[in-house]
């Protein structure tokens, strides 16, 4: 019988997998895994299981991440427990189920609902989209509440951060109203380099924490939960009659504590390197947040996601690195979206051939052979008078320059200019300010200049011409 055939995701999935290198954190087979935590253990000496999350791995990792963020800690299977148990013990010690939060929390957009049905919790919204939470965020929401979570990095948000005075003050703020503050700190690693910090200054802000060890550190599964001996002591036992304390998580245990010691010394130069990456990309790739605040963050283009998705697979296997995670259709109409997180791989790689891979992607037409010619010591204005900039990023070279249009007069003008525009070998990226009745302009990026008596013609056949002062 003939294999029936494999969807785009999948094998955009396996063409990832396959890649010789990637900027993304390392894909290793089980085998190869277990290989590694059994090296790992007798490098870290672990000769003991841990029973029920007691001894062995799991208290050593215990203690490791108290020592690092300051506080006492009690292991979790995962942060969907340990969060749901932080507010819940929060809530109930207040005599107060009302607790505040983000939109865009993971608590309120992956946990169908959880934190509602099992615990009972009334939710208020800290912050609506892409903001980052501030006294006045908690100032807007009178009356009592229990608590005020806040995710650190605000994942869906493109990983954004508070400032610490920011949060500081949040903190001051929570203090005076009685109100817990407890962090979201799956990627507390990835966050450290914003805050310029040590991690236990910025864990010390809050009441209880929350930690991942599956993220930034590359661990199997699992997280900790860290707030004072009272506090751990109600979250051990909130643990257990959740069916949290494993008979055995020592696997789990032994991963993280390996990426304590081998990731975390790197997570700072993966933040600089994503913003090197960041900087390297094309205008017509728009950033979330424009200076990345930790190793991940969003990219924006102009396009279709199976289109976009097609061309990713066919680089992937040209190029066997994994420069890009597949895209998907975004809020915004007409635009593609995919997160990047910038993985100790990507140490090895030129952030700007990346962002050369990333361009041509997304380009409306960018052939090979452009994309790897120089354009050394060449302006734009050189062949086209109104010249706005030439941006040099590297390998990555683009020139940016605004033609100035008369004759539209209508959101359906602004279309045809656009997709003309658009349509030319090299140009990928399009932005046009309309001006009814007075002369429009067009902001054009591209690799290379485009000689003017194709720009005019271009517009001709679009019904438009290049105003005279041009
Ligand atoms: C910000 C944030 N909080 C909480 C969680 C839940 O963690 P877990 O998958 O360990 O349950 C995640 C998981 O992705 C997360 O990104």
């Amino acid at each position: 019988m003939d294999e029936p055939e494999k969807s785009l995701k999948e094998r955009l999935r396996e063409a990832m997998i396959a890649c010789r290198e990637s900027v993304f954190p390392a894909y290793a087979s089980p085998a190869e895994v277990f290989d590694g935590l059994a090296e790992a253990c007798r490098e870290l000496g672990i000769e003991e299981w841990d029973v029920y999350a007691e001894r062995g791995p799991v208290a050593r990792l215990e203690a490791e991440v108290a020592d690092l963020l300051g506080r006492p800690a009690a292991y979790f299977p995962s942060g969907v427990m340990a969060q749901q148990v932080a507010l819940r013990i929060h809530a109930d010690n207040a005599g107060n189920r009302r607790v505040a939060m983000p939109d865009l929390s993971h608590l309120l957009v992956y946990e169908d609902d959880g934190p509602r049905i099992l615990q009972d919790l009334r939710i208020e919204h800290l912050t609506t989209g892409r903001e980052t939470p501030t006294k006045a965020h908690l100032d807007a929401i009178p009356g009592p509440l229990a608590a005020c979570l806040v995710e650190l990095p605000l994942r869906d948000a493109g990983c954004i951060l508070p400032t610490f005075d920011e949060l500081a003050e949040l903190a001051q703020g929570c203090r005076e109203r009685g109100i817990a503050l407890h962090i979201d700190g799956a990627r507390i690693w990835e966050s450290q380099q914003w805050f310029g910090k040590p991690l236990a200054e910025i864990a010390g802000l809050a009441d209880t924490v929350y930690t991942s060890f599956y993220k930034g550190l590359g661990g199997l599964a699992g997280a900790a939960l860290l707030g004072d001996d009272d506090f751990v002591a109600q979250a051990r036992l909130w643990r257990h009659r959740m069916g949290g304390t494993h008979f055995r998580s020592t696997a789990e245990a032994v991963s993280a504590l390996v990426g304590l010691r081998d990731r975390l010394p790197h997570i700072g130069e993966c933040v600089t390197w994503a913003r090197a990456l960041a900087a390297a990309l094309p205008p017509s790739v728009t950033v979330q947040p424009p200076v990345p605040h930790t190793n991940t963050f969003l990219m924006y283009a102009a396009g279709d996601s199976d289109a976009v998705n097609t061309r990713l697979l066919a680089a992937l296997e040209e190029h066997s690195l994994a420069f890009s995670r597949p895209w998907k259709a975004s809020d915004e109409p007409g635009r593609v979206v995919t997160e990047v997180t910038v993985g100790q791989g990507a140490l090895e790689l030129d952030a700007e051939i990346v962002a050369g891979h990333i361009a041509a992607l997304v380009g409306s037409r960018l052939s090979r052979e452009r994309r790897s010619k120089r354009l050394h010591g060449h302006t734009a204005g050189d062949i086209f008078g109104r010249t706005s900039e030439v941006l040099l990023k590297g390998s990555l070279m683009s020139v940016q320059f605004e033609v100035r249009i008369d004759g539209m007069t209508c959101s359906r003008c602004v279309e045809s200019v656009t997709n003309a525009l658009g349509d030319l070998d090299g140009v990928h990226g399009v932005e046009v300010d309309l001006n009814p009745g007075a002369t429009s302009s067009a902001r054009v990026t591209a690799d290379e200049p485009v000689e003017p008596r194709v720009l005019r013609s271009t517009l001709a056949k679009a019904g438009f011409t290049i105003a005279r002062d041009t």
